[in-house]
């Protein structure tokens, strides 16, 4: 059990069967909840590579029937986010969410390798009606932490530099909220200790950074105490990159829309671009190994990952979007790896003059309008 444990990177044994306590417990609800497996119907082949994959059906048919107990190295997934405001792919309730996810998570679970990794983009959602956030996203990343015993290994922003101010109510018209830019992107391991580089992922050195490596750097200690030694400039072919990812989503005019247009085929309306999962196939996979996308929509996953030489397989229950998704196949795959801008800026917030006096906060905190 020692062995196990530490294998399965607990701190303790008695850590290990507080999981394996919860694991019982989670095990005994879905027995009574009676998760019936022959109920998620047939997965359908619609397009295959000779790398990967699109089904069309329920990836619970795929995750709980159909693929082997640890095959895949990395799931890379965008599922439905529990918005207030439903769109037209079927968002779930968000106070109902967390049941929802739970047959998903048990299925992750079984066919994730142990040095492998989950990758879960999820947008956050305001309470209908109230300059308040639901906390949905967060309970999902508790739930599979403590119920189903996943790592946190890093959680990750995407910063969408072209997202539009909103809700506009709370934004634009009572201006009590801000701009609402970013999703969370829950990046959680069977272990501590997935497999991953970021040497991978370096990006370009800042210009600053370019002349301290050029002219040199006098080591020193910093205000905050930190030790900035010689190993500072020594050149390691680009930066390590922070968990904010600036990726702007704007893709309008691609191939695949021209590809849905000309088809006529609905263009799917809550697309990722494709250096997202380029991103974390790079860091966390090798070429040959297993991605999976269980909500795969257009299928971007599908595409970047027969782009970079990785197997592959994406399940999506809407025959329209799949589709589409075929359409991305039919032209360059490795179109999905390129033209994207390499530098985005943000303003300093507090950096306009204003006259307090002239400008009181809203009265009641934008009760009325
Ligand atoms: C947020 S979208 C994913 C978009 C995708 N990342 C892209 O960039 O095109 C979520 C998708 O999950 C699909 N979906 C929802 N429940 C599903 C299920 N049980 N099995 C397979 N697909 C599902 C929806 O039809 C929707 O297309």
């Amino acid at each position: 059990m020692e062995a196990r444990s530490s294998a399965l990177g607990f701190k303790s044994i008695s850590d290990y069967l507080r999981h394996l306590h919860r694991a019982a417990a989670v095990a005994e609800r879905s027995r009574v909840s009676q998760i019936d497996i022959n109920s998620y119907g047939d997965l359908f082949e619609s397009h295959a590579t000779d790398l990967g994959t699109i089904y069309q059906g329920n990836s619970l048919a795929y995750l709980h029937n159909y693929a082997e107990d640890e095959s895949v190295n990395l799931i890379m997934t965008s599922p439905p986010f529990g918005l207030v405001r439903k769109k037209s792919y079927g968002n779930e309730d968000a106070d109902a969410y967390c049941d929802w996810f739970r047959p998903f998570a048990e299925g992750f679970k079984r066919v994730l390798k142990d040095d492998g990794s989950l990758v879960i983009d999820v947008g956050g959602a305001w309470k209908s009606g109230s300059p308040t956030r639901s906390l949905y996203h967060y309970k999902l990343l508790v739930m599979l932490c403590e119920e189903y015993g996943f790592h946190l290994a890093q959680e990750h922003y995407w910063w969408n530099p072209s997202k539009l101010p909103s809700p506009a109510e709370w934004v634009n018209v009572r201006r009590v909220r801000v701009k609402d830019a970013i999703n969370c992107v829950w990046w959680l391991s069977k272990t501590p200790f997935p497999k991953a580089s970021n040497k991978r992922i370096l990006a370009p050195y800042s210009d600053s950074m370019r002349s301290l490596l050029k002219n040199g750097y006098k080591a020193k200690m910093r205000p905050s105490g930190h030790d900035i030694s010689t190993k500072f400039s020594i050149d390691n072919g680009g930066a390590v990159p922070p968990n904010l990812l600036a990726i702007a989503n704007t893709e309008s005019n691609g191939a695949y829309q021209d590809y849905c247009r000309d088809n006529e085929i609905d263009i799917h309306p809550a697309r990722f671009p494709a250096l997202l999962p380029e991103y974390f196939i790079r860091f966390l996979t090798d070429p040959g190994d297993m991605v999976l996308d269980p909500f795969g929509g257009s299928c971007i996953t599908g595409m970047v990952a027969e782009a970079l030489g990785r197997q592959w397989a994406c399940v999506e229950l809407s025959s329209e979007y799949i589709r589409g998704g075929i359409g991305r196949f039919q032209g360059d795959v490795e179109s999905a790896l390129r033209g994207r801008q390499a530098v985005y800026s943000i303003n300093t917030p507090c950096a306009l003059p204003v006259n307090e006096a002239e400008v009181p906060l809203v009265a009641n905190g934008g009760a009325e309008r």
